[in-house]
């Protein structure tokens, strides 16, 4: 039996111990919610996930909306610094049993809730059975509950980021209208279509100067799509224009919509909070927090 074999047993059983049904169909009836999980992803990097991640969960908190970020971003400014965090731990340590997620969780502005990745994300591929269940576990045993589930994927076609992608709900893609963001937001679906059936993806346009720039971008990867992928569906779902108070908030290690909440991208933001609630998950409610990590560990 393959290591995935054996993993997705286990992961069936767990299912079964909790539920009590027969290869885990029934969803979790205690202290379960169900969030909407939601990956924010590209293709090329430095476009402006994180802080997206950041000030969109700010949004939704605004909205009172009950907020946890996964920070799986491996890059230099994650949403530690963002936020002005120094987690003490990362999911690393819940990965080898040292600590317990909730010892892990730390609580950002607003109280929202960032379970700090970083490095101990870094080979998620090669996570062994036992530690996979250890993840497993702990997630299980989570007893708060979330409307909205953010993930922070990092940058291009790696395996922890397909993974994430995968796992996840529902996926927004961001580029900007650099040439390079929008041919490897394409290389990335193209990738999650060819090669794990992916098929919807939302797209968010960051950095530009005003909404034509953006559907213009819009435009562009969406007739590549038409053209050479065309079973997939690319929802455009707005934009965040380029804003200097942006650079200061960075720069003041805070975000735009803490440190300036009438500027025009932090408008942005909420309005693009208010879009992704007005529109319901496009896949069936079963995107839970326990089931993201069941779908992530069996991906591989
Ligand atoms: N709308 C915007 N207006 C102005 N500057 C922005 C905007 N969005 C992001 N930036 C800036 O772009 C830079 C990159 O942002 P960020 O670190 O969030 O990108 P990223 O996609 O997470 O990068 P990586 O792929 O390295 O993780 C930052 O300096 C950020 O301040
Ligand atoms: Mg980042």
């Amino acid at each position: 039996m393959d290591q995935a074999n054996g993993l997705r047993q286990l992961v069936r059983k767990k299912a079964y111990d909790m539920n009590g049904v027969k290869g885990g169909v029934k969803k979790y009836a205690v202290g379960s919610s169900f969030p909407r999980v939601l990956a924010v992803t590209s293709g090329k990097g430095g476009v402006g996930k994180t802080n997206i991640v950041g000030n969109l969960a700010l949004a939704f908190r605004r909205l009172g909306k009950r907020v946890l970020i996964l920070d799986g971003d491996l890059g230099l400014a994650n949403i530690d610094i963002i936020f002005s965090l120094n987690p003490a731990y990362n999911i690393k340590h819940v990965i080898s049993g040292e600590k317990d997620l909730s010892e892990v969780i730390v609580e950002g502005p607003e109280e929202i809730r960032i379970i700090p990745a970083g490095s101990g994300l870094q080979e998620l591929v090669h996570l062994t059975d036992g530690q996979k269940l250890n993840l497993l576990n702990e997630f299980d045993s989570l007893n708060e509950d979330f409307d909205i589930f953010l993930i922070d994927t990092g940058a291009g076609i790696s395996s922890n980021i397909i993974y994430f992608n995968l796992a996840a709900q529902e996926r927004i893609v961001v580029a900007t209208c650099e040439p390079s963001s929008i041919t490897d937001a394409y290389a990335l679906m193209k990738v999650m279509f060819t090669q794990h059936g992916t098929r919807s993806f939302k797209l968010l346009v960051n950095m530009v100067n005003h909404a034509e720039e953006a559907k213009s971008v819009f435009r562009n990867l969406s007739n590549a799509v038409v053209r050479f992928l065309s079973d997939i569906s690319l929802e455009y779902i707005g934009f965040i224009p380029r804003d200097d108070n942006f650079q200061r908030a960075v720069r003041q290690q805070c975000t735009v919509m803490q440190c300036y909440p009438e500027s025009k991208s932090s408008k942005g933001f909420c309005e693009l909070a208010q879009r992704l609630l007005a529109c319901s998950a496009n896949t069936p409610s079963d995107g839970n927090i326990k089931f993201f990590w069941k779908k992530l560990m069996t991906c591989h």
